[in-house]
């Protein structure tokens, strides 16, 4: 991965030992068939280290109770655990405060929160809307309901022939009716890193507020929300090694005060009579019924598994392995990947002369080695592209290039099967 903290980074990834880090995660011993398997399918879900199963081990076994709701010993336990993950999501994202810190299920939950919650109040007709080509599904969908809801519009920023987005048409795309920008920080089918702090201060000279999909970025990079000044930001836990159904939604706390709660119900009020509701304070009013109090403890946890190895050193080593598979890639006749912005983190998507990505992804698999085909829910993406589908190997730092010839030999086995 090539971004601005990568020559800092570099230094410090010379002792980064991956044989041993693997040693963490049981999954990458299991074999499919009688091959052993090669996870390369990281940028749909991470893996899971003995750290965080065992953390979560430990709540289910010795802590679990529902929270915020007895004085009971095990209740008071479990609000401290998930109360005490909150604050790691809130130091992990240096987010001013851990009010401003939600706990969704996931970033696709968190940008259903921000429509309902921010866009159904404060979007009206006519009001413009601008996302990129490059956003996932879930980043275009929400907005588009609410677009049909309102006769609001959707206004698109183009990218250009490497899968970089065109700034020069960002900037122009705003306009007196401009009222929200969404952005993919990493596009998760090609990999790009969008140059979004500067995109995030252009949108704000003209007081517009902005929600970065962090997806794809949070977990191969250090995050940093006051920095960047976003106004919402996003990611699911299961791509940071994390469990799945527990994702994060940070927002300024002066927006989300301003915001009306998506989901009613317990936990999110002070009183209820059936004449009127008043609702809690943030996060809570955002957070009803039951949350996920296992995920959040186990989000908590991958947290401090991957503070521990350190983002800079995560996004050093990820950068390098991401160049040792390109250069291996030039090696493969009628290959061609797209996606090859300068700065990128460790996604191959790729496309093979005469061959479907589905049929790629089978044979692969044969060989134990898992990568995701299709359109990764970024179908504009595609189109822009002229392609149906591609090929795609996300990398982690897990990963090692031994795998990366792994991929290199059954893709080339892959090619003679279709000669
Ligand atoms: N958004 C995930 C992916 O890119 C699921 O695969």
């Amino acid at each position: 991965m090539a971004n601005n903290n990568v020559t800092t980074a570099l230094k410090s990834c010379d002792d980064f030992d991956v044989e041993s880090i693997r040693k963490d995660f049981p999954i990458l011993n299991i074999k499919v068939g009688d091959k052993p398997l090669t996870y390369l399918d990281n940028a749909a879900s991470s893996q899971m280290p003995q750290q965080v199963i065992d953390r979560w081990i430990h709540y289910q076994t010795a802590q679990h109770a529902n929270i915020n709701r007895a004085v009971h010993y095990l209740s008071e336990i479990a609000t401290d655990a998930y109360e005490d993950a909150r604050r790691k999501v809130q130091q992990f994202v240096n987010a001013r405060e851990d009010r401003e810190i939600i706990f969704t299920s996931g970033t696709t939950d968190s940008i259903n929160l921000v429509m309902h919650g921010y866009g159904r109040q404060f979007i009206q007709a006519d009001d413009e809307i601008i996302l990129t080509t490059l956003e996932h599904h879930s980043n275009i969908v929400p907005w588009q309901m609410l677009a049909k809801e309102k006769g609001a519009v959707i206004r698109v920023v183009p990218v250009n022939d490497h899968g970089e987005l065109d700034i020069d048409a960002y900037e122009k795309l705003f306009n007196e009716r401009t009222k929200f920008v969404g952005l993919i920080h990493v596009s998760n089918a090609l990999g790009t890193i969008n140059p979004i702090k500067r995109m995030i201060n252009y949108a704000h000279q003209q007081d517009i507020p902005v929600l970065i999909d962090g997806a794809q970025a949070a977990p191969h990079m250090a995050i940093n929300v006051q920095d960047l000044d976003c106004d919402f930001y996003t990611f699911s836990a299961h791509k940071l090694c994390g469990p799945t159904g527990i994702g994060m939604l940070y927002g300024k706390s002066a927006l989300l005060e301003a915001m009306q709660p998506f989901k009613g119900g317990g936990d999110m009020i002070t009183s209820v009579t059936f004449e009127k509701t008043t609702y809690a304070d943030i996060p809570h009013k955002f957070e009803a019924g039951t949350p996920p109090i296992a995920g959040a403890i186990g989000f908590g946890a991958a947290i401090d598994y991957l503070n521990m190895i350190g983002l800079d050193r995560i996004a050093a080593y990820e950068s390098k392995l991401l160049d040792y598979a390109t250069e291996r890639f030039l090696d493969i006749k009628g290959a061609k990947i797209l996606g090859t912005a300068a700065h990128k983190t460790a996604v191959l998507s790729f496309v093979l002369d005469g061959i479907h990505p589905h049929d790629i992804g089978t044979i692969l698999n044969h060989d134990g080695i898992a990568i995701r085909t299709g359109h990764h829910c970024a179908q504009p993406v595609m189109q822009r592209f002229n392609v149906p589908a591609t090929s795609r190997a996300s990398f982690a730092f897990y990963n090692n290039e031994s795998e990366v010839e792994t991929l290199i030999k059954g893709i080339k086995a892959v090619q003679k099967v279709f000669l």
